[in-house]
């Protein structure tokens, strides 16, 4: 059976985009892990996306599959494009190409003239097919980025775009200190992601599949975590990369063998006993 695969960035603009990226001298190493490279995007180029993500940072799942929000966070991203209704007309970029490190690094860098430069061509690239139908900023400095774009003078040549700034998909692991409050933080972001599906599910002209909206419970089920498709990945990455959830984790005993590995384990399961 022949698997589809992501066939990279062969044509332009994104060929000279991703040849152009900015490194170390825009993004210190203080504050970014550039070790593990620049992470750009995910999802289809082609003039066929109706919804544009924007996310935050890569972590160690994108550092290793070469494409953003992949991991836990990427799932329930995917998830909420299913109940918009979109299960391939979809791109995801992050505010930054490089993993935060560190506390504050975020916000230390959202206003640097030449991230954001270099950010907003790949959002006039992706926008100037004219399929994108409405974004989603997740998180504050995603919403940012995207304010950023709309004050830029490229901008100013492109139709307005229903907008919705929600809750970064990971959020509730990051803001918890115990199980009772991941589960409270769940429910919040789910309702905050309900009020994003009321507001978009009516605006996407071109789904991909029919169907009325159904909203979130109070917790992620498991069909909130579809597969991420194959043509989102390189060719040849494991299937268990799309279908698994935390097959990454940063390990180390001090904080720089800590940030010089990435142990990646095949899920149980994957192997006979
Ligand atoms: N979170 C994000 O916002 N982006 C990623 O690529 C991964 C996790």
């Amino acid at each position: 059976m022949a698997i589809a695969f992501d066939r990279g960035y062969y044509k332009q603009p994104f060929a000279r985009l991703v040849a152009e990226y900015p490194a170390e001298d825009v993004y210190p190493s203080a504050d970014f892990r550039v070790e593990w490279g620049p992470v750009f995007h995910r999802g289809r180029l082609d003039g066929s996306a109706r919804v544009l993500i924007i996310g935050q940072d890569p972590a160690q799942h994108e550092a290793i599959a070469r494409r953003v929000l992949v991991g836990t966070a990427g799932k329930r991203a995917q998830g909420l494009l299913k109940r918009l209704s979109i299960t391939r007309s979809y791109v995801f970029i992050n505010t930054f190409l490089y993993s935060v490190y560190g506390q504050g690094g975020g916000n230390r860098h959202i206003a640097n003239a030449a991230i954001a430069a270099y950010r907003n061509r790949w959002i006039a690239a992706i926008l100037k097919r004219g399929s994108i139908e409405a974004v989603v900023a997740f998180g504050g400095l995603a919403n940012t980025a995207w304010q950023d774009w709309l004050a830029s003078s490229a901008a100013a040549g492109h139709a307005p775009l229903p907008f919705r700034h929600l809750t970064h998909p990971t959020w509730p692991e990051s803001s918890a200190r115990t199980n009772a409050e991941r589960q409270a933080a769940v429910t919040k972001l789910l309702e905050n992601w309900n009020d994003g599906l009321r507001a978009l599910k009516p605006v996407i002209q071109q789904p991909d599949v029919a169907g009325a909206l159904e909203l979130y419970g109070t917790a992620f089920v498991p069909g909130d975590l579809p597969d991420i498709l194959p043509d989102d990945l390189p060719p040849g990455l494991p299937a268990w990369m799309r279908t698994e959830e935390g097959w990454a984790d940063r390990k180390g005993e001090t904080l720089l063998e800590k940030r010089r590995t990435i142990v990646v384990r095949v899920p149980k399961g994957v192997l006979p006993d």
